[in-house]
């Protein structure tokens, strides 16, 4: 979806500004707001160019730096945590030779610790672009990693 369908989906309202800029960010291959992103927005809703700024600068949901192609989310809440998710971190961190936070150099990855996925019945648990990895081992992160930079 280019960044016009998705400012036709929303009504003309500062309300819809928080979704507005999700789906933007969800639309980007890099995973992140531009400029022209931010600008856009401003300009469909009728708001300062700096309010928009300032709100996508607050949430820590957003961001305005480019991100890896692939968001790997992994799980950091206690039933993840108690069944493994320390080693899966340590293992990602190994495999993607980044740390949280970080993005690969080529671009590709970002990793990322979040709560609660809402999967804990498949616990430990990461969230790679919207997609649940579940009762996740050692072994298969490299496997699931190895798969993604295939695909490209
Ligand atoms: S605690 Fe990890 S998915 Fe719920």
């Amino acid at each position: 979806m280019n960044t016009q369908e998705i400012l036709q989906k929303y009504e003309k309202s500062a309300d819809n500004l928080l979704g507005l800029l999700h789906d933007l960010q969800d639309a980007h291959e890099r995973h992140y707001l531009s400029a022209d992103s931010l600008s856009a927005a401003a300009g469909y809703l009728g708001l300062p160019a700096s309010y928009v700024y300032g709100v996508a600068t607050f949430y820590t949901m957003f961001s305005l730096e480019p991100r890896g192609r692939y968001i790997v989310r992994v799980c950091q809440s206690p039933p993840c945590h108690l069944l493994g998710s320390t080693d899966i971190s340590k293992e990602l961190i190994k495999v993607l030779g980044i740390r949280f936070g970080e993005t690969t150099a080529d671009g590709l990855f970002t990793l990322e610790m979040a709560s609660c996925l809402g999967v804990c019945g498949v616990a430990p648990a990461m969230m790679i672009n919207g997609e649940v990895y579940g009762n996740l081992t050692v072994p298969r992160i490299e496997e699931i990693i190895e798969d993604l930079r295939r695909v490209k």
